[in-house]
């Protein structure tokens, strides 16, 4: 069978930034390292007055089109997976295509176009939707083009204003890819749940705490569900486990969870056996509160032990790098967390050709998705191609006053105006309704 996978990836971050233990921290009152240690964040993406979700995700879209040499003819398949959208009629992809029509002499006239939306998850099922179209023999040779993208802002004053974020991730999805090649198995939590949403608002209605719950509950039904089509997983067979990340400090959490479930039932078990004792079995308790009790003891002395951090510094930590400096992305966000990992790799001389990532999906209202990737031999190439270290060093760091005006500018229910504070080199620009995608 062809592999089919990801191709290329590129990424486009928002141009401004925000400290957050140096500007948000003393602002908020708030010891800077519950920042930087607590949620695991030092800054976050902001657009800057002049971008917003197209322009983000036309310039990742344009710098992986022209770093592969590709043409409009070249893609049959353009999704945007975002949950900022600001037309409920025709998707944001619509938007996307007439930027890059202004820069390349073809167009996609021929492309299917579409938008996916399931909170954060629709990144993945994008990617998950382009497999399935190419495996299906649809795609007459051509490649398919995914864009995750957001303004991740939440209300001031929210206590998820600290993870706000906002950025773009392009990825071609094509047979014989070179990064990486998605596997056929899948594994799935999904329930209705109303932690985090947004009916016909912009910023989220959030319970925070109850949305970490949410996403672990989610994310260990997902892995049940892998296991039980694809077999045990082996903490030693995985080279990186990117999740989710609105924060790393979620993913703290998420890489313990994952710990447990993984090694449990296994000869790791025994050898943490006499270390912590026995991982709590809920059938062993009588008493729901009494199960979560032991489970907490456990999950606490199973994070002191040796044989944990050093699984959590080699499989989990690469993958928070890039999230640690940009934020939340929603849709990005966990496509972020794979360049994080293959660049610390890069950058440490690994090879990791033919080895397996755990790709660890979330979307609130909530569906987890979990699936594995063999990394390709020409990942080396794709990941020393991206720009992002430039890019990271080039936003304009804001002041506390400029930052409240960005947030004004971005939102929805407010009408200013205010100067850019960077200015825009060869890229998609918004310049108003209409007139969107000129290209400065
Ligand atoms: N030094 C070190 N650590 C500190 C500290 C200090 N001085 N002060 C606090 N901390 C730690 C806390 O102990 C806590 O860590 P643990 O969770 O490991 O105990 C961490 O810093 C955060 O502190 P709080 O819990 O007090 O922070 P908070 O209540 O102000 O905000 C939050 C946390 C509720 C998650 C908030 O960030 C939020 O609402 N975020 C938006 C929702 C979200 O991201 N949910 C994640 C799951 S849903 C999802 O994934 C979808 C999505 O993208 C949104």
């Amino acid at each position: 069978m062809t592999a089919v996978g990801i191709d290329a990836i590129e990424i486009w971050t928002g141009n401004l930034k925000l400290d957050l233990p140096g500007t948000f921290a003393p602002e908020k009152g708030e010891d800077p390292e519950k920042y930087t240690k607590g949620l695991g964040l030092n800054a976050s993406s902001f657009p800057d007055s002049y971008e917003d979700i197209v322009t983000m995700g036309a310039n990742a879209a344009h710098r992986l089109m022209e770093r592969k040499g590709l043409e409009p003819d070249d893609i049959g398949r353009i999704d945007v997976a975002t949950e900022s959208s600001f037309d409920n009629s025709k998707p944001v992809s619509t938007y996307v295509a007439g930027c890059l029509e202004q820069v390349y002499d073809g167009d996609f006239h021929h492309a299917n176009k579409g938008e996916r939306k399931f909170a954060c998850i629709a990144g993945t099922q994008s990617l998950d939707d382009a497999y399935n179209w190419i495996r299906a023999g649809r795609h007459r040779g051509r490649s398919a083009l995914v864009i995750a993208t957001d303004t991740a802002l939440y209300a001031r004053g929210d206590a998820g204003e600290a993870t706000q974020g906002a950025g773009a991730v392009a990825m071609l999805i094509s047979e014989d890819p070179d990064l990486v090649e998605l596997s056929t198995e899948q594994g799935y939590g999904s329930a209705d749940e109303t932690d985090f949403l947004k009916p016909n608002q912009q910023f989220p209605s959030v319970d925070g705490k109850r949305s970490v719950q949410v996403y672990l509950a989610r994310m260990r039904e997902a892995l049940e569900d892998y296991e039980s089509v694809a077999g045990d997983v082996h903490p030693d067979d995985l080279a990186y486990i990117p999740f989710h990340t609105p924060f790393p400090g979620m993913v703290r959490k998420a890489g313990l969870l994952g710990y447990r479930h993984i090694t449990r039932e296994t000869s790791l078990e025994d050898d943490l056996a006499d270390e912590i004792g026995r991982q709590p079995r809920e059938e062993a308790f009588d008493d729901e509160d009494a199960f979560r009790d032991a489970l907490r003891e456990y999950m606490d002395a199973l994070k002191g032990t040796d044989q944990y951090r050093e699984w959590y510094a080699e499989t989990i930590e690469p993958t928070l790098s890039l999230s640690r400096e940009v934020g939340n992305w929603y849709t990005g966000s966990v496509h972020l967390a794979r360049v994080s990992a293959l660049k610390t790799a890069l950058e440490a001389d690994r090879e990791l050709t033919g080895e397996t990532l755990l790709v660890g999906s979330y979307g609130s209202g909530a569906q987890a998705e979990i699936h594995a990737e063999t990394v390709k031999s020409g990942w080396k190439d794709e990941i020393a191609a991206l720009n992002i270290d430039e890019q990271l060093e080039d936003r304009y760091d804001m002041s506390w006053a400029d930052y409240e005006e960005v947030h004004d500018v971005h939102n929805h229910e407010m009408d200013v105006d205010v100067e850019e504070f960077t200015t825009p080199e060869a890229e998609f620009v918004f310049d108003g309704w209409g007139r969107m995608g000129e290209r400065k």
